[in-house]
């Protein structure tokens, strides 16, 4: 059965000129994890946060933050972002060259290990590195901005790696992120992801909380 759901609104549909509110609102409205996607305008076409801004938001809430590396030799920032608060680190098999050396340090870290695979990246580069992962993180769009529209071809997708997780016994939560809403979390979810990141999905309704109550209801029911 797909493991407990988790929502991670993620703050880069946030309004970063009142991001301690924002953090504050999204925390009292439910969110079980906070996203927080790091670009460096090489790996992806778009820049945005740095350290410091993760150690202001670990200020700002108690909200274990999940953080996303679409970076370039992130292995070299590793322990920067642990530092400032991460609790959980992605880096992404593609801006990569020694995979397995990345989660270790993660781990060694003291923060939860993840790796994300874009949507043309298929599964088979994980295989031996899942037994020492706490998440995969399937991209369903191509990383870079929000509000971009979810990609079908990412569902089979999903299927096949919590087919994979289950027959060998894991306990490896599979993270979504990009274009995920209301309407769509249960198609994702019945797939067989369980950590629902969502932007423009939450942070561009009126009501934070309502929307992440109904994304959640919608999730359970689809499990
Ligand atoms: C995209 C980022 C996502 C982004 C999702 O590169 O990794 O986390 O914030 O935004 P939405 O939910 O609006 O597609
Ligand atoms: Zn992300």
């Amino acid at each position: 059965m797909t493991p407990a759901i988790q929502i991670a609104p993620s703050i880069l549909s946030a309004d970063f000129g009142r991001l301690a509110e924002e953090l504050v609102s999204i925390s009292e409205g439910g969110a079980d994890l906070i996203h927080v996607d790091v670009m460096d305008g090489h790996f992806v076409p778009n820049l945005t946060i740095g350290p410091m801004i993760v150690e202001a938001a670990k200020r700002a809430t108690k909200v274990p933050l999940d953080v996303h590396l679409m970076i370039s030799n992130a292995e070299a920032f590793l322990r920067d972002y642990v530092e400032a608060g991460a609790d959980m680190v992605s880096v992404h098999a593609e801006a990569v060259t020694h995979l397995h050396r990345a989660v270790q340090e993660i781990k060694s870290l003291g923060a939860k290990a993840s790796v994300a695979i874009n949507p043309a990246t298929g599964i088979d580069g994980l295989d031996y590195v899942l037994d020492d992962l706490d998440m995969v993180l399937v991209m369903t769009v191509n990383p870079g901005f929000g509000g971009q529209s979810f990609i079908e071809s990412c569902l089979p997708k999903i299927e096949s790696l919590r087919e994979r997780i289950d027959k060998r016994g894991l306990k490896v939560d599979i993270e979504v992120d990009g274009g995920i809403k209301v309407d769509n979390v249960q198609r994702v979810v019945a797939a067989g992801a369980n950590v629902i990141v969502s932007g423009s999905g939450i942070f561009k309704t009126p009501n934070y909380a309502d929307t992440i109550k109904n994304m959640r209801e919608r999730a359970e029911a689809a499990r």
